[in-house]
């Protein structure tokens, strides 16, 4: 099966025609579900494989983790790869979206070292999909960065930069004339809090408001660096596309004079990383270089705590994409306030953010439903960047376990409906959905406590067998059919 390129043609906006199916995914839409590295896969020291950042996480402090889980072993994926795509093929997934652990294949984190066995078992991961008939769409990143990196600073450490580069340029080399479609990052925006706060995610290093922006800068020119190195060696042959997995919030402004608070929280948010990437003029928004400019003079910082980029910067990030990828769970509703310690990111963005108490929960403190918000931000997406070719990577829902998942399946029909409605009414020009997540695991610093899984996995079990939950059913039927069942209609 040859990618279906027509995935990045941008759809006509046709408006809704009476009769016209809005319900139905266009020709060429790609469907599937998406899974990341360190949350499967376990064999966490298997066959030459280094200490990721993670690693030194659960080991070092359990205590940071529900229940002092470690992703040791995880849904061992690294052994049940097979599992894995029979549950894909059963479902009719086209595509699989899944990362690859950079400690996995370059066990001290340069690349001097390539871990062979490592690039074994993603090629028999690649090799069994396209046997299969699905598609693999391949994350660089997914925040397991080698130990050895982190020795060095991490991702405030520019050099980074180049480590990156060099990285996937192996990954190119080894999986690329199979991969044709790759994500150099996901969700920096998430992953820079690791140097927010000493209580957080890997690395877990208290700089806010100074080393999560110095990560802000790497990863954009570490991303950039992937793109042209891309298009320099490989991509005449390899003929794939390269994009970045972004963090979509939608924000809600409470009353009509909150808009000008949620449009900088989306500033903030996303525009961080995709307005340098996406918009003609490139760099970080203006609205966030002023702010921080100003909190820092305040702070009695001699210098601002956002590192800038030059003007050859800039214009070597601008344009450094083929598709936007685009994370998306819930919602918030903005007031204007400041919060936030002195200094930090929160403080900089001067927006407080809520949830409403209506809206239904699940399993996550930080996760509501709120379906009608997926379309907006899609279309915010759409406004602000021109309409590029938008891969939704991940959009689910947890909850504490069990096969009767109703929720999930209102929550994924749901969500799916309000993205049908951006495509076909306002031509918002999305070209694939890949749930999050294909079967339940790690989730971080939750554990196993929160399950995102359409296949349940029991992890007291050491086959870890993966049992469909009623969500997995009908994402089967809609993958089968391409469009929402008649009875999930309101
Ligand atoms: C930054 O400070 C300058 C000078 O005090 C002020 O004019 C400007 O409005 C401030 N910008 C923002 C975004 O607050
Ligand atoms: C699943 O749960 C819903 C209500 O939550 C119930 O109506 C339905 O009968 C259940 N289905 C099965 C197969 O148990």
């Amino acid at each position: 099966m040859k990618f279906q390129t027509v995935c990045f043609v941008i759809i006509v906006k046709t408006g809704f025609a009476a009769g016209q199916d809005n319900l139905a995914f266009p020709d060429g839409f790609l469907l599937g579900a998406a899974t990341a590295s360190y949350q499967i896969e376990g064999g966490w020291d298997a066959d030459g494989k280094g200490v990721n950042i993670w690693d030194t996480l659960t080991h070092e402090h359990p205590v940071f983790v529900d229940d002092a889980y470690t992703g040791d072993v995880a849904d061992d994926s690294y052994h049940l790869y097979m599992e894995d795509v029979k549950q894909l093929k059963n479902m009719g997934a086209q595509v699989y979206r899944f990362s690859i652990s950079w400690a996995r294949i370059l066990p001290e984190g340069h690349d001097t070292i390539i871990n062979t066995r490592g690039i074994d078992y993603y090629n028999r991961l690649i090799n069994t999909l396209l046997d299969n008939g699905i598609e693999p769409i391949v994350s660089i990143y997914h925040w397991d960065l080698p130990q050895r990196l982190q020795d060095l600073g991490g991702w405030p450490n520019i050099v980074l930069a180049i480590y990156t580069e060099n990285y996937a340029r192996v990954l190119f080399k080894n999986f690329g004339d199979r991969v044709k479609l790759w994500i150099t990052f996901n969700e920096p925006r998430i992953f820079m809090g690791g140097y927010t706060s000493d209580t957080g995610m890997a690395p877990s290093i208290n700089t806010p408001g100074i080393g999560d922006y110095l990560t802000s800068r790497t990863v954009l020119i570490a991303h950039a660096n992937i793109y042209h190195m891309y298009e320099r060696e490989f991509k005449q042959q390899q003929k794939g596309k390269i994009g970045i997995t972004l963090t979509g919030f939608w924000c809600e402004p409470l009353t009509p004079d909150f808009t000008e608070r949620c449009e900088r929280y989306q500033q903030f948010q996303l525009g961080l990383y995709a307005h340098p990437i996406f918009t003609g003029h490139g760099d970080y928004p203006s609205v966030v270089i002023e702010r921080v400019d100003n909190n820092s003079k305040v702070e009695g910082f001699t210098t601002s705590r956002l590192p800038k980029l030059t003007s050859e910067e800039v214009n070597y990030i601008k344009g450094t994409y083929d598709f936007f990828g685009i994370n998306f769970y819930t919602a918030q509703v903005g007031l204007n306030g400041v919060v936030g310690g002195i200094p930090s990111r929160e403080r900089d963005m001067g927006t407080i953010v809520l949830q409403d108490p209506n809206w239904p929960v699940s399993a996550s403190s930080w996760l509501r439903v709120v379906p009608w918000a997926f379309r907006k931000q899609l279309n915010w997406i759409a406004k602000e960047y021109v309409n590029p070719p938008i891969c939704v990577t991940e959009n689910g829902f947890s909850d504490y376990g069990g096969l009767n998942d109703t929720n999930r399946v209102l929550y994924y029909t749901e969500y799916m409906k309000e993205m049908l409605k951006a495509i076909h009414i306002d031509g918002v020009n999305v070209c694939g959905y890949t749930a999050w997540s294909l079967i339940d695991n790690f989730e971080w610093l939750h554990g196993y406590t929160e399950r995102f899984g359409v296949y349940a996995v029991n992890f007291d079990d050491p086959g870890r067998p993966r049992i469909p939950k009623e969500s997995a059913k009908v994402l089967t039927e809609i993958f089968n059919t391409r469009k929402i069942p008649e009875r999930f209609l309101d």
